[in-house]
């Protein structure tokens, strides 16, 4: 399984739609799952439940993917890194560091009421927290500031 990480607004949905089709790979977003898991979108459970609940919930989720899913181009959200026993799992599989500079990815991560995280937390301790986790966990890094989608899925065919 091909998997993507990084922060909010690194592409990973973009470039994993791009990735799949170029791959021939299925395309799988864990926020996409969740969403179906939790019965409600991201920002609604994030107030109903609090954050402790959802990220409980993605880990399960995760790691129900991680564990179940045929070969894929995967897309994980962005915190989902947080669980240990997350980052372990990844051990078995292919994992693509999206790295981007934080004035662009929250250029591209757009509306901030889609995000509860944007508004609920220091943004650039958040960046600077969980950049050096994608980084431990990612076999390929691949730098997508100023390039579009279809670059970045080019370099990513290339380094794997
Ligand atoms: C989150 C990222 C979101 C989504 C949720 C929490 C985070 O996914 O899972 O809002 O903690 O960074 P994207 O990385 O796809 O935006």
């Amino acid at each position: 399984m091909i998997v993507l990480v990084g922060f909010m607004g690194a592409g990973k949905s973009t470039v994993g739609r791009q990735l799949a089709a170029r791959t021939g790979l299925p395309f799988v977003d864990s926020d996409a799952a969740l969403v179906e898991r939790l019965g409600m979108p991201i920002p609604d459970y994030f107030t109903e439940h609090g954050e402790t609940a959802f990220r409980d919930a993605e880990r399960r989720t995760v790691l129900d993917l991680l564990a179940t899913q045929e070969p894929c181009v995967l897309a994980l959200g962005g915190g989902a890194l947080g669980s240990a026993e997350v980052v372990a799992a990844l051990a078995s599989h292919q994992v693509v560091h999206l790295d981007v500079d934080l004035e662009e990815a929250l250029t591209r991560a757009g509306d901030p009421a889609g995000r509860p995280m944007l508004r609920r937390h220091d943004v650039p301790q958040l960046y600077a927290s969980r950049r050096p986790v994608y980084e431990n966990a990612a076999d390929v890094a691949v730098d997508t500031t100023g390039r579009d989608a279809g670059e970045v899925t080019e370099s990513i065919i290339h380094a794997l």
